[in-house]
């Protein structure tokens, strides 16, 4: 048996209790943001239930079939607990969380105004902001002007201070703020050297998502991106989340059309139907799309919504089948729609000998109801990861994502079952119990 350099992490880790109040830090306080941590404070009120968490509604089975040994997750884990959770963050604009929600038009107002209270007291804190990077929208709280580094700076210190005030005794950030335009990594972006460097000479190739990720890295904060864009990926960024041991995930919260996609194509792959067609269009009106409507932001969701079918499918193994998809995703900012975003999908597949068929899907969802969820498990399981001590990229957490983050070279798995499967594997490895491999030949020996 050959023992591979990595052997070491397959012995289950130490994992330490969830002792204290988890922070929760959040670049970008808006639909998604306020609906999540409304949710939460409804939730904890018993106003309302938390569907769609799996860290909250999810169980694992242990053991055989027959062993009957299905806990929730939440009570196989050491994950920390909703009265536990403290919520700060940063935007552009100036409005508290109940305000913003109001102006985000997701929850109701008679379900908002239940929650006033602590929504009232969570204040964004002034933000790092280009306009080069995110179009369409501007606002007044920013921070002074500075350069890259000391806008890290003063982030870490917002970070050490929020830490203090609230008593966490662990903080994790995912960005939940708007999307930034298409960039690619540049040499700025090859080593922890050259990354500090451009950060002291203001490298224009540096986002300010990327001024948040390293001012979370640097102070031992795991570190989310809900959004397309380039951040954390970045491999200056990758490593040094492995040199400072902290946990890192991303890109693109899997919600809406492409979790349709990733539900149906590996159905369709399964049975070798073939697809010569993918017509994926979208109405919404909410900020996200405002900032979506500008060419550059765009680019980024197209890019991660593309590759999902792409990697599903396989068109190398199977030519006959995909060669020749015709895959399109449209995105169109209609505000009379708000966050209730209506996606339809046109699927042109073919079967035995050939003959065409069509299916089509009108997906009318809410944006941030999809999204909500993705971001509380997000945080609980980024927490448990960091007390796991794994560190670097956490790919068992691609379930939530529509652009998974991986080792270098290594292709993403977009197969939302195979990447359940992954994830329930890796909390049954955190706990020393088998791993299921559902051979199940053992019941018929
Ligand atoms: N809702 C979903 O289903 C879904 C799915 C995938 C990805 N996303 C991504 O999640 C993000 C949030 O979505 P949303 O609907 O809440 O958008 P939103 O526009 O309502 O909120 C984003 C907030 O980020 C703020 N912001 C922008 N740049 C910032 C900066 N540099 N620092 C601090 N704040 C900043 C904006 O002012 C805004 O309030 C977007 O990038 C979106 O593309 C959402």
């Amino acid at each position: 048996m050959s023992t591979s350099p990595d052997s070491a992490l397959r012995t289950p880790p130490e994992v330490k209790p969830a002792e204290g109040k988890l922070g929760i830090l959040i670049p970008g306080m808006g639909a998604v943001t306020t609906t999540f941590i409304a949710g939460v404070e409804a939730i904890k009120k018993g106003l309302a239930k938390p569907i769609g968490s799996v860290t909250q509604l999810a169980t694992i089975r242990l053991g055989k079939r027959t062993d009957n040994n299905t806990p929730k997750i939440k009570d196989f884990v050491p994950l920390a607990s909703l009265e536990d959770l403290e919520f700060g963050g940063w935007d552009i604009f100036e409005e508290n969380c109940y305000d913003a929600g109001v102006q985000a038009g997701v929850l109701e107002r008679p379900l908002l105004d239940q929650v006033k209270e602590p929504l009232q007291k969570i204040k964004p804190m002034p933000a790092v902001f280009d306009s080069e990077y995110v179009k369409r929208i501007n606002g007044p709280n920013l921070k002074p002007k500075g350069s890259k580094m000391d806008y890290a700076e003063m982030l870490m210190d917002d970070i050490r201070q929020f830490r203090e005030k609230s008593g966490a005794s662990r903080l994790a950030m995912i960005w939940c703020g708007s999307t930034e335009v298409f960039h690619r990594p540049a040499a700025v972006h090859q080593s922890i050297k050259d990354f500090e460097c451009g950060l002291q000479k203001s490298d224009p190739e540096i986002s300010p998502s990327q001024i948040y990720a390293y001012a979370a890295l640097k102070s031992g904060v795991p570190y989310a991106n809900g959004a397309p864009h380039l951040a954390v990926d970045a491999p200056a960024l990758v490593e040094m989340a492995r040199e400072l041991n902290v946990a890192i995930c991303g890109k693109d919260f899997k919600t809406g059309q492409t979790f349709m996609k990733t539900l149906i194509a590996p159905g369709l792959k399964s049975r070798m139907l073939g697809v010569s067609g993918w017509f994926s269009t979208n109405i919404l009106g909410n900020r996200d799309g405002e900032v979506l409507d500008d060419p550059g932001s765009f680019k980024s969701k197209e890019e991660s919504k593309l590759s999902a079918l792409e990697v599903i499918l396989q068109p190398d193994l199977y030519p006959e089948l995909y060669e020749h998809i015709y895959h399109k995703v449209r995105i169109n900012y209609y505000p009379p729609r708000g966050d209730a975003k209506e996606g339809w999908d046109n699927i042109d597949i073919f079967g035995w000998l050939g003959y065409p068929m069509q299916i089509k899907i009108d997906f009318l969802c809410r944006d941030s109801i999809l999204a909500a969820p993705l971001v509380l498990d997000l945080v609980l399981f980024m927490d448990l990861a960091q007390r796991a001590g794994m560190r670097g990229i956490q790919e068992w957490l691609s379930f939530y994502f529509k652009a998974p983050m991986t080792a270098q070279g290594l292709y993403p798995e977009h197969d939302i079952f195979i990447q359940l499967m992954k994830l329930k594997n890796t909390l049954r490895w955190m706990k020393g119990e088998q791993l299921i491999t559902h051979l199940g030949l053992e019941y018929y020996d």
